[in-house]
C-alpha cells in the first residue's frame, strides 16, 4: 500500500514537472496576472512559432542580435552622466520637470522603438540553462554567432555585466531573462493588481528624433513601480528595478511628421539616492531629492504600475 501511494506521488509529480515544462510563457503570464493584459512590447517579444519551445532539445533556438548602431542606452540611477550621454540630443531630452508637463507644450523626443529586429523570449528553461555570466563569455559569444570583436559583442558584454551587477546589488534589480521570471519578480514586488504601460507610437513607421505638441496630459495612479527595460542580448532580456514613488502620466503627442503617439512618462518624486551626476540633474540643472524628475519611456520599455 504505501508502496503504492509512493508510486502514485511519484507519477503524480512528474506530470506536474512535465505540464509546468510544456507552459509557455504566454500562459504563465496569465496564470500569475489573470487580469492584466500583456503589453505590446511584450507580445512583440513572444515567439509564434511553437517550435522555439522544445528548441533546446532541438538546439535549433535562433538568437537575434538587433543593429548596435541604433540601440538607445538606458539610464541606472546610480550611474553618473558620461559626456557623450550630456552631448546626445536624443537621450538628454528625456528628461524634464514634473512641473513644466502641460498641453501645448513642445518638445524634442525620440521615443520610437530602435532596435531593427525584436529579440524573443526563450522560456525560462532555455534562459536558466545559459546563464548570464561573465566568466560565460566567450561561449555567450558562440551561441549567438557574435565575433567577440565587435560592437554586438561589446554591447552583450555590457549586458552581462550589468545583468551580474544587478544579482549583487540584488532585491529591488533584477535582470528578466525570461517572461516567466519577469512576471514572478513584478508580481512579488507589486502584486497581482498590475499593469505595464508603454509608449506606442501609431503605424509602423520609426519616428525619428523630432518635435512634438503635447495634446493631451492625462495622469495615472501614483505609487511604487517597476521600470523594465529591454537589454542589448540574443534574446529577449530585461533589466528591471522597483522605483518607489512614481506618477505616471499618459500623454498624447503630435510629432513635426504627423506621426501621433500615446507616450507614458514616469516621474520620480523622490531622487534622493540618484548619483548627483546623473544625467537627468546635469540637463535640468536640479539637486537629487528635491524637484521631481520625468522622463518619456522609449517604446521598448515598460513600466507596471498597481491599479
Ligand atoms: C567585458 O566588460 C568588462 C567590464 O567593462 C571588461 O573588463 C572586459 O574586458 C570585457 N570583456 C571583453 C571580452 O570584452
Amino acid at each position: 500500500m504505501e508502496f503504492h501511494l509512493l508510486h502514485i506521488q511519484a507519477i503524480l509529480f512528474l506530470v506536474l514537472v512535465a505540464s509546468h515544462a510544456n507552459v509557455d510563457p504566454e500562459t504563465y503570464f496569465k496564470s500569475v496576472l489573470p487580469n492584466t493584459p500583456i503589453p505590446k512590447a511584450i507580445k512583440d517579444s513572444l515567439s509564434n512559432d511553437i517550435s522555439i519551445n522544445t528548441a533546446d532539445q532541438k538546439g535549433s533556438t535562433s538568437y537575434v542580435l538587433s543593429n548596435p548602431k541604433e540601440v538607445i542606452p538606458n539610464y541606472k540611477y546610480h550611474c553618473a552622466a558620461s559626456p557623450e550621454q550630456i552631448m546626445n540630443k536624443k537621450t538628454s531630452a528625456l528628461f524634464f520637470l514634473e512641473n513644466s508637463l502641460r498641453a501645448g507644450k513642445r518638445i524634442n523626443l525620440h521615443i520610437s522603438k530602435d532596435t531593427s529586429a525584436t529579440p524573443l523570449f526563450v522560456p525560462r528553461e532555455v534562459a536558466d540553462s545559459m546563464p548570464i555570466a561573465s566568466n560565460k563569455l566567450q561561449h555567450i559569444y558562440n551561441q549567438f554567432k557574435v565575433n567577440p570583436e565587435s560592437t554586438e559583442a561589446k554591447l552583450v558584454n555590457k549586458t552581462v555585466n550589468e545583468c551580474e551587477q544587478a544579482s549583487i546589488v540584488g532585491k529591488d534589480q533584477y535582470c528578466a531573462t525570461s517572461l516567466e521570471s519577469m512576471v514572478d519578480f513584478v508580481a512579488s514586488k507589486l502584486g497581482k493588481r498590475v499593469k505595464g504601460i508603454e509608449t506606442q507610437v501609431d503605424g509602423n513607421e520609426r519616428a525619428p528624433l523630432q518635435g512634438y505638441k503635447v495634446e493631451e496630459v492625462k495622469k495615472l495612479n501614483g505609487d511604487d513601480g517597476v521600470i523594465c527595460h529591454q537589454e542589448y542580448y540574443g534574446y529577449a532580456v530585461y533589466y528591471c528595478h522597483k522605483t518607489p514613488k512614481i506618477s505616471s502620466y499618459k500623454v498624447s503627442l503630435v510629432g513635426e511628421n504627423n506621426v501621433r503617439a500615446k507616450a507614458v512618462l514616469v516621474c520620480h518624486e523622490d531622487t534622493s539616492s540618484w548619483n548627483p551626476k546623473h544625467l537627468a540633474f546635469m540637463v535640468l540643472n536640479v539637486k537629487p531629492g528635491t524637484n521631481a524628475v520625468c522622463h518619456f519611456l522609449v517604446e521598448n520599455v515598460v513600466a507596471w504600475v498597481p491599479y
